[in-house]
């Protein structure tokens, strides 16, 4: 595959984190409503999903709907969930053909009983896959769920079980949603805006950020790559020094 000799396949991050942002914008420039904007969006999920497949990552997050994104008019809403079941009933067979397990993070319970009921069949039947884990963050916000974790911590030194003595940053991480996930190496936000809209505030503390003006209906395999290579550049320290991590590798 001469298009991906940029990306060094011995090095890859295992975990790539995705914040997909753009539909409505990409869609308002083409004099097009929002809701055309999530539906080509939802294509660019079937590509990058493939080529993260194809590339042999472990864990790909995507960040498909936000605590604050229930604040939204109720027809985009009630349209993104339409796509959203749509694109569950559609994809279930090609993740079970590429041994894709799927995962997701975030208040489920808030989700439309079809889109709940739709997502935990495919969680259920794509469980023994092992090649890659595909986490959706639905309904999620980072506030929540360490606000959701404080309080599980909390009731347990209360009942007797745990003393706040031995709270590490271990039982924090143990009682997030992503308990059994590695943290994201690679954190990845298209539709040209630099912040991070309360996606995985405590997870991505070392994740190289990457940001791209790409819309997300566009960013498909080929910006993935350029991502991916971008990433592969950089010296990753973590508080110590490049001379330090130099005379480690020797
Ligand atoms: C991302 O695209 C999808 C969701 C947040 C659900 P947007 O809908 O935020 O698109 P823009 O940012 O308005 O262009
Ligand atoms: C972040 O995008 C949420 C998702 C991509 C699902 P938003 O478009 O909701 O973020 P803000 O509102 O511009 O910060
Ligand atoms: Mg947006």
């Amino acid at each position: 595959m001469p298009k991906d000799q940029t990306v060094d396949p011995s090095r890859l991050p295992r975990h790539v984190a995705i914040i997909m942002d753009g539909n409505g914008r990409w869609a308002e420039k083409r004099n097009q409503p929002r809701l055309f904007g999530h539906k080509t969006g939802a294509e660019s999920v079937r590509n990058i999903v493939e080529t993260a497949r194809e590339l042999g990552l472990k864990v790909l997050t995507l960040y498909a709907f936000s605590s604050e994104n229930w604040n939204r008019p109720e027809t985009e809403v009630s349209g993104l969930m339409s796509i959203l079941r749509k694109f569950l009933v559609s994809e279930i067979s090609r993740m079970q053909k590429n041994g894709i397990r799927l995962s997701c993070i975030g208040d489920l319970e808030r989700l439309p009983v079809s889109v709940r009921k739709v997502l935990l069949d495919s969680i259920e039947k794509t469980a023994h896959n092992t090649k890659m884990v595909l986490n959706l963050a639905l309904s999620y916000g980072a506030r929540d769920e360490l606000a959701r974790a404080a309080r599980i911590i909390a009731e347990k030194c209360v009942a007797g079980s745990m003393m706040p003595s031995e709270i590490t940053i271990d039982t924090v991480k143990s009682h997030l949603y992503t308990a059994d996930l590695p943290d994201p190496d690679l954190l990845i936000r298209t539709g040209g805006e630099a912040r991070l809209s309360n996606f995985l505030l405590w997870q991505v503390s070392y994740a190289e950020i990457f940001f791209t003006d790409v819309m997300w209906p566009d960013f498909r395999r080929e910006v993935f790559l350029k991502a991916i290579a971008n990433y592969q550049k950089r010296e990753r320290r973590f508080g110590h020094t490049g001379a330090q991590l130099k005379k480690g590798s020797k």
